[in-house]
């Protein structure tokens, strides 16, 4: 199983400084999932239609059944990975967004501030989390455990965690 993790950052891209949100994802994942799993991490600038092919090359061609970015979700003139990931998606997933900001709030005010969304293309399902590197960490663990059945649904392989981490529902249990 693959999994998608691009951060979207222009001074990360252009080496100004080190990428700290991609590993922080794949260590958050590393611990969360018991099933065998494999990252496909990218970094790239906040271009939209970089993000926007990255996106659709992540899921079309690399086979990633979930794909978490990191940054541009914000108000600046540059972020734009929420627009990128709503042009590539067939179906939004607000509740993801909606669940993140409402966590995140407890314990930044400027949680407000990201338009992070999710959404499904195809057999894939798309996350976004802020760029700082604290905040993955505790959006993964509010949305992580709707995301192995929200797999199901999208015809996505069975993803299983470890419960000591994230416990995942499944409505009907299968
Ligand atoms: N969410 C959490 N959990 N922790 C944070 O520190 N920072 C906020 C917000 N969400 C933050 C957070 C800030 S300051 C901004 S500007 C927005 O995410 C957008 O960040 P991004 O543009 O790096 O994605």
């Amino acid at each position: 199983m693959r999994i998608g993790i691009l951060t979207v950052s222009d001074r990360a891209s252009r080496g100004e400084y080190e990428d700290r949100g991609g590993p922080a994802i794949a260590a958050f994942l590393g611990e969360a999932l018991s099933c065998a799993w494999e990252p496909h991490a990218l970094v790239i600038p906040d271009e939209q239609d970089r993000i926007e092919a990255t996106l659709k090359a992540m899921c079309d061609d690399e086979g990633c059944c979930l794909v978490v970015t990191t940054g541009g979700t914000g108000p600046a003139k540059r972020d734009v990975t929420p627009e990128a990931t709503e042009a590539v998606c067939e179906k939004l997933l607000p509740g993801f967004g909606e669940l993140m900001r409402a966590v995140s709030l407890r314990s930044v005010p400027t949680a407000i501030l990201s338009r992070q969304t999710a959404g499904v293309r195809g057999k894939s399902l798309i996350v976004n989390l802020p760029g700082k590197p604290a905040a993955i960490r505790e959006c993964l663990l509010a949305v992580m455990p709707a995301v192995p059945y929200c797999l199901d649904l999208i015809g996505g392989p069975r993803l299983t965690t470890n419960e000591a981490v994230v416990k995942a529902f499944r409505p009907m249990a299968s």
